[in-house]
This record gives C-alpha cells, structure tokens and sequence, in this order.
C-alpha cells in the first residue's frame, strides 16, 4: 500500500514507540491522528513534528480503559480526515506486580487498557475500512507474550491475548484488511528504570545488545507497505525468546 496522503492512527502517539512510529508513519507521506491518555503536553509536540514534516495531524484525548469513548474518537478522526487507513495500537500500561499480589482492579486496568481498548478500537475502524478501501493494523504485543514474565504476569496475559486478537482479526477482516503485530524485547527503557538496570538486560540477550526504536520503525514501515502477509508477528528481541 501507498501511504501517500492516507490516515494512520496511532494510539498512545504522543511521545516514546508511539511518537517515532507516528513520525514514520509522517515520512511515508501519511496523515496522523493520535491518541493520548495523561501527555497532552507532548502529544501537541508531536503533532507539530508531524506539521513540519507536512504531514496534517491531530491529537485527540482518549482514556481506552473506557471503551465507550473508542467509537466517538474514531469517529471524530473519520470527520476530521474524511477517511482512514491504518491503526496502530501502541498504548499499553507496563508494570511489576507479584503474581499474588495482582487483585482485580489491577487486573481489569491492565486487560481494559492493553488487550479491551484494542478489540474496540479494531471494531471500530474495521467498521470504516471494511465499507471502503481497506486498510492496515499493527499491534504491539510484547516478548513477555512468547516467554512469559513471571513478575508482570497480568502484562504478559494481556499480550498473549492481543496476539491472539491478532490471528482472529486477520482471519475475520480479511481480505480487505491486514492484520498483523510486533513483539519488541527491550527497545526503549521504561521511564522508571536506570540506566543501569537497562543496559544489564543486554547480558541475558542472545545478541548481548539492546533494541532500539528504529528497528520497531523499520518493522511497521515493513508491516505498512507488504501486501501480502497478514496474522502474522515480526520478533525483534535480539533473540530473547527462543
Ligand atoms: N519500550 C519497550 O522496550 C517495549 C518492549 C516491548 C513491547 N513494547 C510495546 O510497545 C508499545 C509502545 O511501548 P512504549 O514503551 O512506548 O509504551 P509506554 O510508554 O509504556 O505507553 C505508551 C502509551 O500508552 C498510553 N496509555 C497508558 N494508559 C492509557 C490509557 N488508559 N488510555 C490511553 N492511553 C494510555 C500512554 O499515554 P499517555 O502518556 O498519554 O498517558 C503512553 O504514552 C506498547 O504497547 C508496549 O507494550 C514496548
């Protein structure tokens, strides 16, 4: 697919993955509109990189632990843009919680935000592409998914399902829609970890380094622009799950 003057929307966009796969997505000549929780600030910056870049580009506020508001920002982007053509679920919540210690709100938190918001936000621009020219979803699923991480286990449950997500939506909206993921290992450093307990992670990685955005950018242009693969992963974790 041509990118040129076609609409991304991007979840969680405003800044980290979400922002450099967003500028990507600008590169290849698409519009974009993100989603942001709590980052206006940064969201609004980034839709100014867009600008420069020549792209137009809209933010748009959207708390996805409310499924109720999926629909409406969709079609707030559809009244904006007047179409749209790819959707990347990026927003994730991401933190360690004894296995014991999980109760139910943290639970629902992480399933609403992580596996419900991109169920809701695939029927909800499935909805548009289907009665037009089709289109394209990336989801980010997370190695946790393949090799489950014992301290995050809410986390890792949330992915495993946002993969399976994946191979359902393939099959159901297909052929006018693809439907595929990206399973990064450690690209980018949580904001609450330091420095140091990142670069050790690099011992434990077959490659002995760490990932980096571009090469989750480098997947989703890839993911983008072939026309024939869908239901399918790209693992970018420098071999951490075999
Ligand atoms: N970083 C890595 O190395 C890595 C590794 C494996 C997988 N991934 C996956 O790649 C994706 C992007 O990674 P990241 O590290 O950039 O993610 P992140 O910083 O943990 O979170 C991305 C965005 O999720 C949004 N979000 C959180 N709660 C939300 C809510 N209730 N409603 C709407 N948005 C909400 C946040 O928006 P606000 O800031 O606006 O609140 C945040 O900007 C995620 O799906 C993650 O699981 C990342």
């Amino acid at each position: 697919m041509v990118w040129q003057d076609k609409v991304v929307l991007i979840t969680g966009g405003a800044h980290r993955l979400g922002k450099a796969m967003a500028l990507r997505a600008a590169e290849l000549g698409a519009h974009i509109a993100i989603t942001y929780n709590t980052s206006a600030g940064p969201a609004e910056d980034t839709c100014e990189e867009i600008t420069r870049l020549g792209r137009r580009a809209l933010a748009l506020r959207c708390n996805q632990v409310d499924p109720d508001v999926i629909q409406p920002t969709v079609d707030r982007v559809m009244q904006h843009f007047g179409r749209l053509d790819g959707l990347v679920n990026s927003a994730s919540v991401f933190y360690r919680t004894d296995f014991f210690e999980i109760d139910q709100q943290a639970w629902d938190e992480v399933m609403a935000i992580n596996t419900r918001g991109p169920f809701f936000f695939t029927q909800s621009v499935a909805r548009y592409m289907l009665d037009h020219d089709g289109g394209v979803i990336v989801n980010m699923i997370d190695e946790s998914a393949l090799k489950p991480s014992l301290d995050y286990a809410h986390h890792t449950i949330s992915k495993a399902a946002l993969w399976s997500l994946t191979r359902l939506s393939a099959l159901r909206l297909a052929p006018k829609i693809r439907v595929n993921a990206i399973l990064p290992g450690a690209v980018l450093k949580p904001p609450d970890w330091d420095a140091e307990r990142w670069q050790a992670i690099a011992d434990h990685i077959p490659l002995k380094k760490l990932g980096s955005p571009d090469d989750v950018c480098q997947a989703l242009e890839f993911l983008l622009c072939s026309e024939f693969i869908t239901g399918q992963m790209i693992v970018i974790e420098g071999g951490t799950t075999i």
